[in-house]
């Protein structure tokens, strides 16, 4: 059975900006420090009135397959995962795939399409979904495309609003990939949650404070369930650990416990010994609530030695360099902190063909999976193709005014007949409503 994975991947995001520290800070009376350093977060991408979840996945897909010099009968599934669909019956690929039949050759009728959803987790569901199709030998040879496409809105006023993005991330998954190879080996920490919903509703309701717990509960969860069929983890395994990144700020947390969690029981726990002891164990302590004290009192030293910042450095921080530009991109999150791990590779000169990188998935409600890749000898000529720094530089800077026009522009329950900030070109735009109520799509040259 040959290796399956992801052979090639493109991101495209939302061509507008909002500069979270010079421009939302002041308007919201807050300290610009709270979103560079508290969320680690400095602008967020939104996307100009003529985009939406569709033309930001399609332009993804379209750069994907001109790059790779794709045809529609190449492709035997397209997959989207969203949590920002406007439509209940009629999937997002659908859409996506009638836009590229308006630029290609030949046509996607032989290629099975659907939508996922499980909040930002659904774009990993999606991938593992084409792994199986092609491991159940059901392909025909063909390969598949995985879309994750959002615009991450909250309500005006709400806290989330800290933390919003647009943009898609186009995956190719194939057999004898370029790119990574995923693992048979997965972990689940899944449980029924009420952290962040949308119940019939465009923006969601969110319980920050709690959404934030519940990620770190699925998380360890799911950690345990890997290394029950994988063996226990350890540090020196991986090179980079692309988290879900709904802000720096959440894997910065996860990323500590993780650290915690893989050193127990490890050469790395008796070296730190000396300067801040050995992990608590529970056998030592009469009640949850001492051990609990001890625990959170060992992290905060953990926090503080060399050996833990260096890690960090290393392993987490390279996953956040788009995050930090661009905001929550929900089911894309992840998969841009892949992406973003292997491109500060590529700008160090590393080699990284056959190392492996640990990626933990998460979406609200809540499910987190996590599962390791190992990095293959095309990754460098394909995280070369990326032009996700040109056009993070290009955005359109929002005044605070303007925000406020785009967040109401893309809000489903106003009237959306406002100016757009850029000029399209070479790209798929929103093009009005059709006459069953379906949003329809044009190519601009
Ligand atoms: N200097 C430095 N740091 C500062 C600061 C300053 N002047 N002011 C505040 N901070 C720090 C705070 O201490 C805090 O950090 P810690 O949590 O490490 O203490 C951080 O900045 C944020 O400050 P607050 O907690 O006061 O911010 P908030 O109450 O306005 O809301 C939030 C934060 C709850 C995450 C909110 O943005 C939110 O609801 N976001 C949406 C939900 C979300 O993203 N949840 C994440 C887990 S769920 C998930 O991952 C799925 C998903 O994609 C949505």
């Amino acid at each position: 059975m040959s290796d399956v994975g992801i052979d090639a991947v493109e991101i495209w995001t939302g061509k507008l900006k909002l500069d979270l520290a010079e421009t939302f800070a002041p308007e919201k009376g807050d300290d610009p420090a709270k979103y560079t350093k508290g969320l680690g977060l400095f602008e967020s991408s939104f996307p100009d009135t003529y985009e939406d979840i569709v033309t930001m996945g399609a332009n993804a897909c379209k750069r994907l397959m001109e790059r790779h010099d794709l045809s529609p009968d190449d492709v035997g599934r397209i997959d989207v995962a969203t949590e920002s669909s406007f439509d209940n019956s009629k999937p997002i690929s659908t859409y996506i795939a009638g836009c590229l039949e308006q630029t290609f050759d030949g046509d996607f009728h032989h290629a099975n399409k659907g939508e996922r959803k499980f909040a930002c987790v659904a774009g990993t569901q999606a991938i593992d979904d084409a792994y199986n199709w092609i491991r159940a030998g059901r392909n025909r040879g063909r390969s598949a495309i995985v879309v994750a496409t959002d615009t991450a809105l909250y309500a005006r006023d709400d806290p989330g609003e800290a933390t919003q993005g647009a943009g898609a991330v186009a995956m190719l998954v194939s057999e004898d990939p370029d790119l990574v190879t995923l693992s048979d080996a997965q972990g689940y920490g899944s449980a029924d949650e009420t952290d962040f919903l949308k119940p019939n509703q465009q923006f969601p309701s969110v319980d920050g404070k709690r959404s934030v717990q519940v990620y770190l509960a699925r998380m360890r969860e799911a950690v345990e369930d890997y290394e029950s069929v994988a063996g226990d983890l350890h540090p020196d395994d991986f090179v980079y650990a692309p988290f879900h990144t709904p802000f720096p700020g959440m894997v910065r947390k996860a990323a500590l416990l993780a650290y915690r969690h893989i050193t127990r029981d490890t050469e790395i726990e008796e070296e730190l010994a000396d300067a801040i002891g050995m992990q608590p164990r529970r056998e030592e302590f009469d009640d949850d609530e001492a051990f609990s004290e001890a625990v959170s009192a060992y992290t905060d030293d953990l926090k503080g030695t060399d050996r833990y910042a260096a890690w960090y450095d290393a392993t987490i921080d390279p996953t956040l360099d788009i995050s930090r530009r661009v905001g929550n991109w929900y089911t894309g999150s992840v998969h841009i902190a892949r992406i973003a791990g292997l491109k500060r590779a590529l700008s160090e000169g590393r080699d990284m063909t056959g190392e492996r990188i640990f990626v933990a998935s998460y979406g609200s409600g809540a499910q987190a999976e996590v599962h390791h890749e190992t990095v293959q000898p095309g990754w460098d000529e394909e995280i070369a193709g990326l032009n996700i720094d040109e056009q993070v530089a290009d955005r359109y800077d929002l005044t605070f005014e303007e925000y406020e026009r785009v967040h109401a522009a893309h809000d489903h329950s106003k009237d959306r007949d406002f100016e757009e900030f850029t000029a399209p070109e070479d790209e798929f735009v929103f093009d009005g409503w059709g006459r069953m109520g379906e949003r329809k799509y044009r190519y601009v040259e």
